[in-house]
C-alpha cells in the first residue's frame, strides 16, 4: 500500500495516556444498582471502568496524557504550536480545556476544543492533520479527553454502567520539519527533509476521511440542560437535566449502520479494501456494535484494537487510548494503514484512514 497518496501529512512523534486510578467493576455497580455482571458483560462487553475522583477530571487527565506524549516525543511544551482537545465534557464551560492545558504546560501554542461527542477523535485527527499539512501548525498536541462520569446519572442503570473516564494524547508533527531543532523551525520546511521525499517513502498522515452527521438521530443521546437553551437552574437540577438521556436500542441500530457506511466510504475514497487495513480502532461504546461493524465490513477481528472491557465508553478518549496502548506495545509499525471510526451524539460519525509513521 505504498502507492496511496497522503492528503494531509503528519507523523506521530509520541503518544501518552492518563486514566483515573479508581477502578469500578461490574460487581461494584451491582452492589448499588439493579444490575449484574452478566447483564453488563453480555450486552456491552464492559467488565470495569475508571471513574475520576476530584483532581482527575478532563483538564488534569489531558495534561497528564500530554506530558506523557511530549516526553515520549522528546519535546518540550514550548516546541508545540497547536493544542487540540476533543471533548464533550470540558473542564469548565469557559475557557476551553485546550487553553487550560496550554497554560498548565507553559506554552503559548494556539488551541481549541473540538466537540463531536464520542466521534471527537476522528474529527480532531482530520482537523489537526489538515492544519499541519497546510503549514498553519508544525507540531501539535492532539488530545482526546472525557470525564463522562460527571454527566451520567449514577442512579440510572441504563447509562451508569456504560461510561468511564480517561484521556490520551498524540504529538503530531509536520514530517518535513521533524529533524530540525526547534530553533530552526521558522518557515515551512522542505518536504524532503529527513529523507521523506514522497516518491520513495510515502509520507505518514491522513489518506481519506468521512465526517457525517445523521441528523435523524439528533435526539437519541443528549444532555438537555446546562447550555444556552436551558441554563442550569434549581428546576433543571431537580429534573436531572444535567445528565445524559439515551435511547439505547435505536442508537445501537443506527450506530452500526452509520459506522459501516462511513467505513466503506472512507476505504472507497482511498481505493483500498478491508483486507488492506493494518489496524482498526473503532470507538469503544459497546463490543456488540464493534462486532457487528467488523462482521459487516470484513475487517479482520484480530486486527481490531479495543479497550472497552477495561475502560467502558470513554468517549473521545477511547480511540487514542487504543492507539497509545498499541503503539506502546510495539504493535504499530511505520506504513501501517490505521482506520479509526468514532460515533456519538448527533449522531456524529468520524472515520479516518491514516498511514502510521513515526516522526
Ligand atoms: C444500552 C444497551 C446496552 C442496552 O441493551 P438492549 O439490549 O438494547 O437493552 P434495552 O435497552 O432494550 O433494555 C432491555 C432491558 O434491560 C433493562 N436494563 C437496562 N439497563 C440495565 C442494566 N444496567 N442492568 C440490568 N438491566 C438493564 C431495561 O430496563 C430493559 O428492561 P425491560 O425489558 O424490563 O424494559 C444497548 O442498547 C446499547 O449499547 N446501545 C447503544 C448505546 C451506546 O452506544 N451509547 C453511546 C454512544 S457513543
Amino acid at each position: 500500500m505504498t502507492g496511496l497518496a497522503t492528503r494531509a501529512a503528519a507523523g506521530v512523534a509520541g503518544w501518552g495516556s492518563a486514566l483515573p486510578t479508581q477502578v469500578v467493576t461490574n460487581a461494584d455497580l451491582q452492589r448499588r444498582l439493579d444490575t449484574d455482571d452478566d447483564w453488563i458483560t453480555t450486552r456491552t462487553g464492559i467488565k470495569e471502568r475508571r471513574i475520576a475522583v476530584d483532581g482527575e477530571t478532563t483538564g488534569p487527565l489531558a495534561v497528564r496524557a500530554a506530558r506523557d506524549a511530549l516526553h515520549a516525543a522528546g519535546l518540550e511544551a514550548t516546541d508545540i504550536d497547536l493544542v487540540v482537545v476533543a471533548t464533550c465534557t470540558a473542564e469548565v464551560p469557559m475557557p476551553s480545556t485546550a487553553a487550560l492545558v496550554a497554560a498548565e504546560l507553559g506554552t503559548t501554542a494556539g488551541g481549541f476544543d473540538l466537540d463531536a461527542a464520542c466521534a471527537g477523535f476522528g474529527y480532531a485527527l482530520a482537523t489537526t492533520a489538515s492544519l499541519l499539512s497546510t503549514g498553519i501548525a508544525r507540531r501539535a498536541l492532539l488530545i482526546g479527553a472525557d470525564t463522562m462520569s460527571r454527566v451520567v446519572d449514577p442512579d440510572d442503570r441504563a447509562t451508569a454502567v456504560l461510561f468511564g473516564d480517561g484521556a490520551a494524547a498524540l504529538v503530531l508533527t509536520d514530517p518535513s520539519i521533524v529533524n530540525l531543532p526547534s530553533a530552526q523551525v521558522g518557515e515551512r520546511g522542505d518536504r524532503s527533509v529527513g529523507g521523506r521525499s514522497g516518491a520513495a517513502t510515502p509520507l505518514p498522515g491522513l489518506i481519506s476521511a468521512d465526517l457525517v452527521i445523521d441528523g435523524a438521530g439528533v435526539d437519541l443521546l443528549r444532555i438537555p440542560a446546562g447550555g444556552s437553551r436551558l441554563p442550569t437552574s434549581a428546576a433543571t437540577l431537580a429534573a436531572g437535566g444535567q445528565f445524559i438521556q439515551m435511547e439505547g436500542r435505536e442508537l445501537f441500530r443506527r450506530a452500526v449502520r452509520e459506522v459501516v457506511d462511513s467505513v466503506e466510504r472512507t476505504l472507497g475514497r482511498a481505493g483500498v479494501s478491508a483486507a488492506d487495513v493494518s489496524w482498526f480502532a473503532p470507538h469503544q461504546a459497546n463490543a456488540r456494535i464493534v462486532d457487528a461493524v467488523v462482521a459487516r465490513t470484513g475487517i479482520a477481528a484480530d486486527r481490531t484494537l479495543g479497550n472497552g472491557d477495561r475502560y467502558g465508553n470513554t468517549s473521545a478518549a477511547s480511540i487514542p487510548l487504543a492507539l497509545a496502548e498499541a503503539a506502546a506495545a510495539g504493535r504499530l509499525h511505520d506504513g501501517d494503514l490505521i482506520l479509526v471510526s468514532g460515533f456519538g451524539a448527533g449522531l456524529s460519525v468520524g472515520t479516518v484512514l491514516w498511514r502510521w509513521g513515526r516522526s
